[in-house]
């Protein structure tokens, strides 16, 4: 009997660890993602001067990072970025930024935000 609780509370231990791991590797992932958000807009959808990376299509993405990543691709920011990213990271935030939708932009402000003119 006391053999059946130890091999349960192990199960148990392995498993809020293994859930534990999954959680914290796509917490890494998203804090990895915030860093884009100042060039690439929020949640990938860019607000103008850079592409948007919401829904692009994650072998093209891996292509464009693994290429600036090695100076085969020109770039002018970029290549700082990727450099400081492994495959495992690069491959993560396909997927990541390839989930997300790419949104509307935003409407133009009323004739009446502008004020008289
Ligand atoms: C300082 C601003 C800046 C930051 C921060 C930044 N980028 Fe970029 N990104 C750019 C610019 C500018 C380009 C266009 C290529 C170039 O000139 O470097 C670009 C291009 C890209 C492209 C190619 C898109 C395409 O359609 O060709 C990808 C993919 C990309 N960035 C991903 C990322 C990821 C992932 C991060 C965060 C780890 C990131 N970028 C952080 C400015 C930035």
């Amino acid at each position: 009997m006391k053999r059946l609780h130890l091999s349960l509370a192990l199960t148990c231990c392995l498993q809020w660890a293994a859930s534990y791991a999954q959680e914290n590797a796509s917490q890494t992932i998203a804090t990895l993602a915030a860093s884009c958000a100042a060039c690439h807009g929020p949640i990938g959808n860019s607000l103008g001067g850079t592409p948007t990376l919401a829904a692009l299509n994650k072998t093209y993405f891996i292509q464009r990072m693994q290429g600036f990543k090695s100076g085969s691709l020109p770039s002018t920011v970029m290549h700082h970025h990727a450099k400081g990213l492994t495959d495992d990271e690069i491959t993560a935030l396909a997927g990541y930024f390839a989930a997300l939708p790419i949104r509307a932009p935003a409407p133009a402000p009323q004739q009446s935000f502008l004020g008289e003119q």
